[in-house]
């Protein structure tokens, strides 16, 4: 995506700080062009869980993907900034936010995002939460996770370090709970009879994260 695209998403959004945020994360974050990788010629609908305020939706609608899109978060601050995000886009019918805990999904069945959330449930919340997962993709669906696993570099310090800020500002209240294992995670998504691919996907952010593509094995 373009400088140009970059700017039309943040200048949807609320105030200066916000739309530099959004700047910030789409010019250095790759996790929205991945996850547009995975879904390309996917019109099932996503389900986006933990969705923040809304930038995936924006980001695929930007790029030409027209599949429904849901995204539940808990925090109702955030929904509220992506509606209005999406009312100003003249998105609000297409980007659908609305506010919601991960353990509480609508009976959706397509594709399904998990971007950075996993590490904000407990270890036994991720594991139900992986489940359900499970159970809302279509038969040809995608799940597509990522987040910061648990290792011992010091690029998981640092994202320890950026969690403990990101809670102490507020913008996570309860902050992280559980930093999953590659090894966790395999064992979780076979149980829910799924195939699993993982790769780093970190960009120009110090931080260890990894994305993790599964889908049904049949
Ligand atoms: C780091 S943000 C990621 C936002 C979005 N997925 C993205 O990548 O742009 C993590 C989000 O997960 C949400 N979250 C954490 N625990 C949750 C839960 N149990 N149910 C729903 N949302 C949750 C937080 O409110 C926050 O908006």
């Amino acid at each position: 995506m373009d400088r140009h695209a970059r700017h039309r998403i943040a200048s949807r959004y609320d105030g200066h700080l916000q739309r530099c945020y959004v700047r910030v994360k789409l010019a250095s974050d790759p996790v929205y062009a991945a996850s547009s990788a995975v879904l390309a010629g996917s019109t099932l609908p996503l389900l986006d869980i933990g969705c923040g305020i809304g930038l995936l939706g924006q980001y695929l609608y930007m790029q030409g993907h027209r599949a429904p899109y849901l995204g539940l978060d808990r925090d109702p601050r955030k929904i509220a900034a992506g509606q209005r995000a999406a009312q100003r886009a003249g998105l609000a019918t297409v980007v659908d936010l609305r506010c919601a805990d991960a353990l509480d999904l609508p009976p959706t069945q397509g594709n399904v995002a998990l971007l950075d959330v996993l590490h904000y449930l407990p270890a036994t919340g991720q594991l139900a939460l992986l489940q359900q997962a499970a159970r809302h993709l279509a038969p040809q669906g995608r799940l597509i996770i990522r987040n910061v696993l648990r290792e011992g570099n010091w690029r998981f310090h640092a994202t320890r370090a950026e969690e403990f800020l990101l809670q102490a500002s507020g913008w996570i209240p309860g902050g992280a709970q559980h930093y999953p294992s590659a090894s966790e995670l395999r064992e979780a998504l076979e149980a829910a009879g799924l195939l699993m691919r993982i790769e780093t996907l970190r960009g120009r952010t110090p931080f260890n994260s990894y994305l993790i593509e599964a889908r049904h094995a049949h």
